[in-house]
């Protein structure tokens, strides 16, 4: 089945009604309240600055009022918890693919959703969902802090981020990269509910800066070799005794490989039609 003919009238389904607010705590929080409230799927929230902003694992999620694009979209997939796993890595696809456009950046995607450039993070994207009592997706709320125009960042993470506006030397327009980024998740969305995950799979695969490498992924002990990503976005690796491992949540670290690594080892998937993205961009 084709994007069209799962969605025959063409409609889009990610866009609006959109809220922009100047500040608040959270878009994801402001969003939620919407959400219970019956919020339709596509609406986004937009802020110019977050006091409370969220990221992965509790962190914060810093910004520089203005300067960046901080936007959460409620989708409302008709999906079991399961099936709409992987929906953040398909976000990732539609922001690198936009970035790309917009801006002719081409960001890197590490395991499972964030973007960077070099080793350090353009974008950040957090997927919250809310699941009813038959384990059925009600609403994800998809959280996108995409690093725009900000040409400082604070110490504690100085060396690990940066934003369009340092990696191509000039600003940014944040409305024309919304519109993009909209675009683009609308595309990719579309086609996820038609036919599932294997196109933006194929694409996450060709933008990873994961697959191929030696990496710790915290709560596992031993440097694993990443070798995919499996139909719901979980990533699968192997140890240095080549024994199968697949992870459904972490982050992961670049890590040497162990000293007897590629001992009954097969290749990784790092050279074929889906080769990791060219760009150089470890883990960290
Ligand atoms: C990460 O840890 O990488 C995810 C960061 C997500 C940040 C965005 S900014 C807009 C939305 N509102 C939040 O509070 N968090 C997300």
């Amino acid at each position: 089945m084709s994007p069209a003919a799962a969605n025959p009238a063409g409609a889009r389904l990610v866009g609006g009604p959109r809220h922009a607010l100047d500040e608040v705590a959270s878009t994801q929080d402001e969003l939620a309240r919407l959400a219970a409230a019956g919020a339709p799927e596509g609406t986004v929230v937009t802020a110019l600055h977050q006091t409370g902003g969220r990221g992965r694992r509790g962190r914060a999620w810093l910004d520089a009022p203005g300067d960046n694009l901080l936007f959460s979209i409620l989708l409302r997939p008709a999906l079991p918890a399961a099936g709409s796993a992987a929906l953040s890595l398909v976000a990732a696809v539609a922001v690198s693919e936009a970035v790309a456009a917009a801006a002719g950046v081409a960001a890197g995607i590490r395991w499972p959703n964030d973007l960077l450039f070099g080793d350090r993070k353009l974008c950040g994207i957090l997927a919250e969902a809310a699941v009813d009592g038959a384990g059925r997706v009600e609403s994800v709320r998809l959280g996108i802090g995409l690093n725009v125009n900000q040409a400082e960042f604070p110490p504690s993470i100085r060396a690990l981020a940066t934003s369009l506006r340092l990696v191509t030397g000039r600003a940014q327009d944040r409305e024309r990269l919304l519109g993009e980024v909209l675009a683009a998740l609308d595309r990719r969305y579309g086609e996820f509910l038609a036919v599932g995950f294997a196109p933006a799979r194929a694409e996450w695969r060709r933008r990873s800066v994961t697959l191929g490498r030696w990496v710790r992924v915290g709560g596992v002990r031993d440097p694993v070799l990443v070798e995919d990503v499996d139909e719901v976005g979980a990533l699968l690796a192997r140890d240095g005794a080549g024994r199968a491992v697949r992870l459904t949540s972490g982050e992961p670290v670049d890590a040497a490989p162990p000293a007897r690594a590629g001992e009954g080892l097969s290749a990784p998937v790092a050279t074929g039609p889906d080769a990791p993205h060219a760009g150089r961009a470890p883990g960290r």
